[in-house]
């Protein structure tokens, strides 16, 4: 294939959507993929209507149907290298396996589906398939959420005992969702949302952050899904308490309706040697302590290698991903433009008929969407059963 840039379709993303835009930004970033056509609204005209109005050209088609079968007749120049799926979780499942079956790429918002078995379903799908797949939990695009990764998994804080991870926002404090406001309004509907409100909307993003930096599993739960809006039929605080499969335990907790939290993402680690922490809404540096030491605070593009902490043979491709130099700050834009850049990859590598990884370490995979669907069932039951421990599904 040649060196265009890469064709991306959008599936979702019309009438006052919200996450379709820091992912077309983060598509456009490195000028080596850009979106070409879209599905933008359930509704065919006002799909239609939207793509007109799109504010660059794009090729809009009346439903995501439309949009994968006309690929079949396309020149290659024009096909489709990926499709980027944007819609509430109810509308995932669906266009993701048409997708793989025709053989295109997918880049599927989280949580991955509305129930395990649609997840297990994609797992097997992508497996026999081999296509490269995206689920994107968006903080894994940090830097600083890869420098973590290394710290932790080169056992530079010793053995883990104990991790809080959280995601704690305050805006369905209220029952917003009476206002209209859309992006409230499906989130509350378990039909649309699945299961678990606020543990499957931004639990699942605690959950893959502490599998990714630590690389330690969840063995066992126990769950609270509390309501404390009434009138909601899901959870909009969340909290697990976890067996890891080192001995390690955890907290995996979320909440909608702590008033004053925005998105306060974030993560603790303690080990035996020292503990590591990090937060999203200061996403460019990470904090180290350890016994009887000063404080270290590392900050993105600014690390040494061998400084008493950090070994001298850090990974090379660790130490080279910073595209803009330390103390001009990356964000939340930066973090989406990481992983479409990393999953651009491995979708070249596809087209060009060669191996690639797609093995989570850049991006979430559907494995990762799998598991992410598991913890909420796991603790959907340890809930009903007040708290009881309960073991992981396995995916075998
Ligand atoms: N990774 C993150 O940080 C992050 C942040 C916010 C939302 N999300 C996820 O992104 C997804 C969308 O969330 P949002 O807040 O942007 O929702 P939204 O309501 O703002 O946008 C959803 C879009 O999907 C469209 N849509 C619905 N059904 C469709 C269909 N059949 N065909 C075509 N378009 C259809 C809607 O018209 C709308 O344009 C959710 O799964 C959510 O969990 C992820």
């Amino acid at each position: 294939m040649s060196n265009r840039p890469l064709n991306v379709g959008l599936v979702g993303g019309g009438k006052g959507a919200f996450i379709v835009h820091p992912h077309q930004r983060a598509i456009h970033f490195d000028g080596t993929r850009r979106v070409t056509a879209a599905a933008l609204f359930p509704d065919p005209k006002v799909a239609l209507e939207e793509a007109a109005n799109w504010p660059y050209p794009i090729k809009g088609y009346g439903s995501y149907d439309e949009m994968i079968a006309a690929q079949a007749s396309l020149p290659a120049s024009e096909k489709l290298d990926y499709i980027l799926i944007v819609t509430p979780n109810f509308v995932h499942f669906d266009p993701a396996v048409k997708a793989l079956k025709a053989g295109i790429p997918v880049f599927c918002e989280k949580p991955l589906t509305v129930t395990l078995d649609e997840a297990k379903q994609l797992v097997d799908t992508v497996k026999q398939l081999k296509i490269p797949f995206a689920v994107s939990h968006t903080y894994l695009g940090h830097w600083t959420s890869r420098l973590a990764r290394y710290i932790v998994r080169s056992g530079l804080l010793g053995e883990v005992r104990w991790v809080d991870s959280y995601y704690i926002q305050g805006w369905l404090a209220t029952k917003f969702e009476d206002t209209g406001n859309q992006q409230a309004s499906w989130r509350v509907d378990p039909k649309k949302a699945g299961g678990s409100g606020c543990g499957g909307d931004i639990g699942t993003h605690a959950l893959m952050q502490l599998r990714f930096v630590t690389g330690l599993e969840v063995s066992e739960v126990s769950a609270n899904l509390e309501i404390f809006v009434k009138g909601r039929s899901i959870d909009d605080h969340f909290t697990a308490y976890c067996h890891l499969n080192n001995g390690a335990r955890a907290l995996v907790r979320a909440s909608q309706i702590s008033i004053g939290h925005k998105n306060d993402l974030g993560i603790e680690i303690n080990g035996t040697k020292g503990t590591l922490r990090w937060r999203q809404e200061e996403p460019e540096s990470i904090i180290i302590h350890q016994l009887g030491q000063p404080d270290r605070v590392y900050w993105r593009g600014a690390v040494t290698p061998g400084d008493g902490f950090l070994p001298k043979d850090m990974p090379a491709d660790l130490l080279a991903e910073p595209n803009i130099p330390a103390g001009h700050p990356e964000a939340f834009h930066d973090a989406f433009a990481r992983l479409h850049r990393c999953f651009e990859v491995d979708v070249r590598k596809y087209l060009a008929g060669q191996p690639f990884a797609c093995d989570g370490s850049k991006y979430a995979n559907v494995e990762d969407g799998w598991t992410g669907m598991a913890f909420i069932q796991a603790c959907i039951q340890s809930n009903s059963q007040k708290g009881a421990w309960t073991a992981m599904p396995s995916l075998k």
